[in-house]
């Protein structure tokens, strides 16, 4: 019996530039950059760019490359119409519709060279937000808003999503929740993507591929979950109760546990100090707190087996608090990695080679064909 690794959990699949991940201290790195750094001193924009080109860009690059974005979000009319067919679906099942009807009017969408692969990666992470906006309003029975180049690309999302400008400190705050989950090595969506790559495929099949496996709650789900959790649990007293018994009857609670930190995702940080600050700024303290004793009381012990909080805890609160729809919560997890699945398929396409494991058969053998007459 050959050495079966379930999950491919601790297999090293290649080597790679994009980011590098410490999960027994915790430490992430974007193209060698720590994330503690770029979430706070940096933008999407230029995290775009980092992870694109390898290095951060001087002002007239991002400058340059923050116009090409801009220039970049308008979705063909065709799309919008697949977008309103397709209407009554989850939002990142329209997604997924929406990313594969743009390879149609995609000019270049059967170029895998490194070039046309990064121009796409652009486009697509420009296109993403005007896809979720569009669906979100057509599904509430609303004109989709066409996108505003005065605006930066998550001041962007939110006035297609709302129909007005947001304040500057909203906007910052999806900025840095763009940045945080702009790439994350070979996590599932991230293989995926690259499994389809690895065919020499393209990218929007590739970013498709992506998509559908973020879905899950094992990947991007958790977040939507949290807040459902939060929602249930009510208020700060009753956290204790609820998590107990829903331990106790085997479940999970969503945001914590990492296939590979046994630290703290260090992810997580700027996102818990920032739901307690919105919570407060918005009179409602309570979601903070009720993740907050979940994480300081019932979680704790968990600390010592490595499961400890991830990126997606304390996100579910700050999208709800920004009055953004749980069922949009891995959405927008999935606008922001639209980067880091293009830089994967850029690293596969550059020392390509299928990826195709294999499966040890453990079922019968050389069974008689017996024709269907003469089964009882
Ligand atoms: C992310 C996740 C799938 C990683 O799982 P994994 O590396 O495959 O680890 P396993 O599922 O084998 O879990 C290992 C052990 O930790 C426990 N565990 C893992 N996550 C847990 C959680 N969130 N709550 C309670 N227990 C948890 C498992 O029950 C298991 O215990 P056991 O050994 O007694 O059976 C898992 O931690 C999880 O389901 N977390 C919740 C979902 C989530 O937040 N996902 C977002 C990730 S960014």
């Amino acid at each position: 019996m050959p050495e079966i690794v379930k999950g491919l959990k601790d297999v090293y699949l290649d080597t790679t530039e994009s980011s590098f991940i410490d999960g027994q201290v915790g430490k992430l790195l974007y193209r060698g950059y720590d994330i503690h750094d770029l979430a706070e001193k940096s933008t999407f924009e230029e995290v775009v760019y980092l992870l694109l080109y390898g290095s951060l860009p001087t002002a007239q690059q991002l400058a340059d490359f923050d116009a090409e974005l801009r220039a970049n979000r308008r979705i063909p009319n065709e799309v919008i119409q697949v977008l309103d067919l397709v209407k009554a679906s989850h939002p990142m099942d329209a997604l997924r519709t929406g990313i594969s009807a743009l390879s149609a009017f995609d000019p270049e969408v059967a170029d895998n060279s490194i070039e046309a692969t990064i121009r796409k990666g652009i486009r697509l992470t420009a296109q993403g937000p005007t896809i979720v906006a569009a669906h979100h309003r057509l599904r509430q029975g609303l004109e989709p808003v066409a996108p505003n180049s005065d605006l930066n690309h998550s001041g962007n999302f939110l006035y297609m999503m709302f129909g007005e400008t947001p304040d500057e400190e909203t906007a910052n705050l999806l900025d840095v929740d763009f940045i945080l989950h702009a790439e994350h090595g070979a996590n599932a969506s991230a293989f995926g993507a690259r499994v389809t790559a690895s065919t020499i495929s393209d990218l929007h099949s590739a970013v498709t591929t992506g998509v559908g496996v973020l879905k899950g709650p094992a990947h991007g789900g958790a977040a939507e979950e949290v807040m459902k959790m939060s929602l249930e649990i009510g208020n700060p007293e009753n956290a204790e109760e609820y998590a107990r018994k829903h331990l106790e009857a085997g479940g999970r609670i969503m945001g914590f546990g990492h296939r590979v930190y046994r630290a703290e995702d260090p992810r997580a940080r700027h996102l818990r100090d920032r739901a307690r600050v919105l919570g407060e700024k918005k009179g409602e303290p309570r979601w903070f707190q009720i993740l907050s004793h979940l994480e300081q009381n019932t979680m704790l012990p968990y600390r010592d087996r490595g499961i400890c909080v991830n990126v997606d805890f304390f996100a579910g609160a700050i999208y709800y608090l920004l009055d953004i729809p749980d069922d949009l919560f891995i959405s927008i997890f999935a606008l922001g990695r639209i980067p880091g699945w293009t830089l994967q398929c850029v690293e596969q396409y550059k020392d390509n080679i299928l990826i195709r494991p294999l499966l040890e058969y453990t079922g019968e053998m050389d069974l008689e064909y017996v024709p269907i007459e003469q089964r009882g």
